[in-house]
């Protein structure tokens, strides 16, 4: 709050950042529960829907090429309805994908998922992914609630680049939510779910829920001591709605060597880093030189001028820089090259985004015109092909399109070479109003049908969600 554009004080940072358990077996079994979690620092606990006790949860580590198996348990109360854990970034079976209304797992049930984490016979690249609910016309309330982990796919290879690693590499949830003054999460949204919204004579009341507090691994304005040294953040934006403009309170920049899909071809010195909903950056931040100082990310009005929806002035967390760093860290020039592929001039799908009027019935967030149906195929692939897709923005607010199961390679936005920071792989990308970014990938290993939405998660349970197939190819 405040002026727009003057940073508000910086809140008192009280509460040490805490990083989540880390879970790294092939077989790993978390159990769905209701638990408290210290976000205030002072006062009650808050009462969260949990992935194994604590918000976020787990944190998932797997070599990539090693098979995981995540068994999910859920032990919510039946009120809660049936749940389904979707591995953002992931490339599995159409069965392991946690869509939303297929295969859910029932209260008292349980439901394995299996993560190959290979490509087409190879081991996927490294890559920062999460894991959160999906459930149709619930999911913005049970992410709310707190059904969020992260899921790190590891490469021995990568590791040989010594980027920093062990205690210097750290991973930050960055989720904003609303509290009651007793420190429980408010409930923004309409009961029982959105289905009934999306037939019903109004728009839904909450287009976008954004919270009041910017939490940070399921803390409030936490400080982390650091030492003077290189840091890698790994910085994932799961908040519903909010996009944030993420900066340094001194002034340095980012050195951004990665997406959410794995390493850049080569490091981006960034000064500020754009993240919306589900969008994930790996970045190297250099706190040499900074010894016994404070310095804050911050979240900033987007710097690039461009209206739509906006981000807002906050301090997010605190870094200490204390003591002596003993370390051997290296960003070099050259990281991982982009997946060599063949991509089709011709754009075989068009998929638009938009708000349509629906007469009497006021208007509705659409892909190409319709509202999502779990019963309709929009598009069909033959597996094994590859295609050349654009995602075109025909709304006047920007919105974050996520697609499903395989990495993209990001052609070009708005008929150009896109900037150096989007020219790794990609599952998400964030389109202003009237904007088009054009997105090419291989089908690769699952016949089956998966999904495309807003991952803006009040447009995704309004229905901007679509499917398409991929079938494997008649001879
Ligand atoms: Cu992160 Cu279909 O979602
Ligand atoms: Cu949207």
């Amino acid at each position: 709050t405040g002026e727009p554009g003057a940073a508000p004080k910086p809140p008192r940072f009280e509460q040490a950042l805490r990083v989540p358990p880390v879970l790294s077996g092939s077989n790993i079994t978390i159990d769905i529960r209701k638990a408290s979690v210290k976000v205030m620092p002072h006062g009650p606990w808050t009462r969260m829907w949990t992935y194994g006790g604590t918000y976020p949860g787990p944190t998932i580590k797997r070599p990539t090429g090693a098979a995981t198996r995540v068994t999910f348990v859920n032990d919510l109360p039946t009120s809660a309805g049936g749940l389904t854990v979707h591995q953002h970034g992931g490339h599995h079976s159409s069965a392991d994908d946690g869509q939303p209304s297929r295969y859910l797992i029932r209260a008292g049930a349980r439901r394995t998922y299996t993560y190959p984490l290979v490509d087409a016979g190879r081991p996927e690249r490294a890559s920062f992914r999460f894991y959160h609910d999906h459930r149709m016309g619930v999911t913005a309330r049970n992410n709310w609630r707190g059904l969020q982990g992260m899921f790190l796919v590891t490469d021995p290879r990568e590791d040989r680049l010594r980027l920093p690693h062990g205690a210097y590499d750290v991973p930050l949830l960055v989720a904003d939510r609303s509290l009651t003054t007793r420190n429980q999460l408010t409930d923004p949204f309409p009961g029982p779910d959105m289905r009934d919204w999306m037939t019903g004579p109004h728009a839904p009341p909450n287009d976008a829920t954004v919270g009041t507090k910017i939490l940070v691994n399921g803390q409030f304005a936490p400080y982390l001591r650091v030492k003077p040294g290189r840091y890698r953040l790994r910085i994932l934006n799961a908040s519903l709605s909010s996009a944030y403009d993420f900066a340094l309170s001194d002034g340095r920049p980012f050195v951004q060597v990665g997406t959410g899909s794995g390493l850049l071809p080569h490091p981006v010195v960034r000064q500020d880093i754009l993240l919306g909903p589900a969008q994930r950056a790996d970045v190297v931040v250099d706190f040499r030189g900074r010894r016994d100082q404070n310095v804050i990310l911050d979240t900033v009005p987007r710097s690039d001028g461009v209206a739509g929806t906006g981000t807002r002035s906050a301090a997010v967390m605190q870094f200490r820089v204390r003591g002596h760093a003993h370390q051997r860290s290296h960003v070099p020039d050259r990281l991982r090259p982009a997946p060599r592929l063949p991509v089709p001039g011709k754009v075989a799908m068009t998929w638009t985004f938009d708000l349509t009027d629906h007469g009497d019935h006021g208007s509705f967030w659409s892909i190409n015109g319709k509202k999502f149906d779990p019963q309709r195929v929009d598009h069909r692939v033959t597996l094994g092909s590859i295609e050349r897709w654009r995602l075109r923005n025909a709304s006047d607010v920007t919105h974050y399109i996520h697609l499903h199961e395989e990495q993209w390679l990001t052609v070009s936005r708005d008929g150009r070479r896109p900037p150096p920071w989007e020219r790794g792989l990609e599952d998400t990308w964030r389109l202003d109003p009237g904007e088009y970014v054009d997105v090419a990938a291989r089908f690769t290993d699952y016949p089956g049908v998966f999904m495309l939405h807003c991952h803006m998660l009040d447009h995704e349970d309004h229905g901007m969600m679509a499917q398409f197939e991929v079938v494997t190819p008649t001879r």
